[in-house]
């Protein structure tokens, strides 16, 4: 029984298990149906039970979908409508109950530390659907993408561009060490990574560059990132905040700086017209409708890994 809470937290090897199997388990469905069976049913008998405390539809949705896929059900709770560490029951007691119930836990959470406390007091594997801290799941799924249109992602260069510090730009700098690509992170000083996350990086040789120069970080690259200027937790100047990274835009003389087959990925929501613009979007070289639908490959490889 193992956690799956962050991408640092696994070995080079088991994350790229985890890849090669969602790959290997894609290609052999290709003609079912979206929420048609595997096979071998691996969840067949089991139940996953997803808690979120903020909003979502990829996690939700996608979670829903790979757990059908490994033949079995899941369950949505809304923390307001369960005891969840409040009124008469601690947190420890609401998991262990739960993990009378069900086979998993998957978690998006505001605080990262719910994630850790929960964990420490189930008996079934958690998984985190977000957190303030990382995404790891949009990441792995990610990888998967990226290795879908690009080849292997060793030694590729990927672009990150806007806010530096938030919970993605954390996991996609724990990936980049642990599978083995170069990073460069174009933001302004304000938004840079944080101390941990970058003597992290240091520690684990991870061939990063930060800039403030948004060309930069696209410069000869094979793939453009970005994200939400504001993401769900931040509690800041939305106007300023936006307004300091009015020159971090993805548009299309941006795009231009990467390679010429570059990818542009995005996690979504996307904010239209603010970290890129509808032209790059919806263009060619986009592929954020394939990132949303690898979140269902990626998430049933780690739930395996996580009950394996
Ligand atoms: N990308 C992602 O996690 O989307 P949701 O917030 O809709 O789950
Ligand atoms: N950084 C974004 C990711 C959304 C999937 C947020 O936390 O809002």
């Amino acid at each position: 029984m193992r956690n799956f809470l962050d991408i640092s937290d696994l070995s080079s090897n088991e994350l790229r298990a985890i890849i090669e199997e969602a790959k290997a388990r894609k290609k052999k469905r290709e003609n079912y149906n979206k929420s048609a069976a595997d096979d071998d049913k691996p969840f067949a008998g089991r139940s996953m039970v997803m808690i979120f405390e903020k909003p979502s539809t990829r996690t939700r949705m996608s979670f829903d979908i790979a757990v059908k896929q490994l033949g079995g059900s899941s369950i949505i709770l809304n923390p307001d409508g369960i005891h969840y560490g409040k009124g008469n029951e601690t947190l420890k007691d609401t998991a262990k109950v739960l993990s009378q119930y069900v086979d998993i836990v998957m978690l998006r959470t505001s605080s990262h530390k719910h994630l850790e406390e929960f964990g420490k007091y189930l008996d079934i594997p958690i998984i985190n659907g977000l957190s303030e801290q990382s995404h790891p799941c949009q990441i792995m799924s990610d990888i998967l993408t990226f290795e879908e249109f690009k080849g292997s992602i060793k030694d590729k260069t990927i672009s990150w561009l806007g806010d530096g510090n938030n919970n993605m730009s954390n996991s996609l700098i724990e990936a980049a060490g642990k599978f083995n690509f170069n990073l460069k992170i174009g933001c302004p000083k304000k938004y840079s990574p944080n101390k941990k996350i970058i003597s992290w990086a240091k520690k684990n040789k991870v061939n990063i560059l930060v800039t403030t120069k948004p060309e930069e970080a696209v410069n000869n690259s094979d793939c453009v990132m970005t994200d939400k200027w504001v993401s769900m937790n931040d509690k800041v100047n939305q106007k300023q905040k936006k307004k300091n990274l009015r020159n971090y835009q993805v548009n299309k003389k941006l795009m231009k700086k990467a390679k010429s087959d570059a990818i542009f990925m995005h996690c979504l929501p996307v904010g239209r017209g603010e970290e890129v613009t509808d032209e790059v979007i919806d263009g060619k070289q986009s592929v954020v409708w394939t990132q949303a639908l690898n979140r269902v490959h990626a998430q049933k490889s780690i739930i395996n890994w996580c009950l394996n």
